[in-house]
């Protein structure tokens, strides 16, 4: 069984909670992560509960210095990690090239593309003592240039954040690279689009939480001979 870090998953009802709750119901070991400690309680009695070995470690992706002791932390109690999921995310930055507010932008791409960059790098060497190391990278159609829905060429949806997608192409792009450097490593590193779904519960659009959790987990469970470098979607593999 493996130990599992997943960022951005402090919040009942998000997509990295239930992967959490999932992959932990799997019988590994999960680290769930988040801004505000203050959840910590309710989610771990939740996971708990279920009878699932799990753990909170305080995480901003934005925070150089609390990313890397984060890191120490982990090493400490567990001594790697088998699996890191870069869940974390800001969708926001809104649809006009000429309207967006560059504060707003450099909080998305710092967020969205450095954090999990960061995340990554501090988080490498408990990885490399993994037997099976994966990363997967929380992505989504509209960081594509194809997605019929929200892709950058095609895509209908036109409200879409801008600067979000365009993040989220970025963060395809670091998955290729890391995936390259990391393979002397066997680290697979794929991106994954849970789809649109329902993680704020407003029954009103997205499939269930449940359903896109299991389009995570399918890349942190690939085989060793599994893909890396790609991106995909309920483990179909996405043009983008
Ligand atoms: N929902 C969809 O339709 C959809 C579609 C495609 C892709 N995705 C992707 O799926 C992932 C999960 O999304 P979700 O729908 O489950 O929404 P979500 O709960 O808002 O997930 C994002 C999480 O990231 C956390 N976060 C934001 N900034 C952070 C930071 N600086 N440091 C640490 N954590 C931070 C948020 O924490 P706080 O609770 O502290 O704000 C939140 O829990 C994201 O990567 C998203 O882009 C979602």
């Amino acid at each position: 069984m493996s130990i599992v870090l997943i960022t951005g998953s402090g919040r009942k009802g998000g997509i990295g909670f239930e992967t959490a709750r999932q992959l932990g119901r799997m019988g590994n070991q999960v680290i769930i992560s988040g801004r505000k400690p203050e959840r910590a309680d309710a989610l771990l009695k939740e996971l708990h509960g279920e009878g699932i070995d799990a753990s909170f470690t305080a995480i901003d992706l934005t925070d150089d210095g609390n990313v890397e002791d984060a890191a120490a932390a982990i090493e400490k109690q567990y001594g790697k990690i088998d699996i890191l999921i870069n869940d974390a995310a800001l969708m926001q930055a809104g649809a006009s090239v000429e309207e967006q507010d560059l504060d707003e932008l450099r909080r998305v791409f710092d967020t969205n593309v450095v954090g999990a960059w960061s995340v990554t790098q501090k988080f490498l060497p408990l990885l490399k003592k993994s037997e099976h190391p994966r990363i997967v990278n929380v992505s989504s159609g509209a960081g594509s240039f194809e997605d019929p829905q929200y892709g950058l060429l095609h895509g209908t949806v036109v409200r879409m954040p801008m600067g979000y997608g365009i993040s989220k192409l970025a963060l395809n792009g670091l998955t290729v690279k890391m995936a390259k450097e990391f393979a002397p490593y066997r680290i697979l590193v794929n991106s994954v689009c849970p789809d649109t779904t329902d993680s704020f519960g407003s029954g009103m659009w997205g499939r269930p939480v449940e359903v896109s959790a299991k389009s995570v987990i399918w890349a942190a469970l690939l085989p060793d001979d599994g893909p890396t470098g790609g991106f995909f979607r309920d483990g179909e593999r996405l043009p983008w």
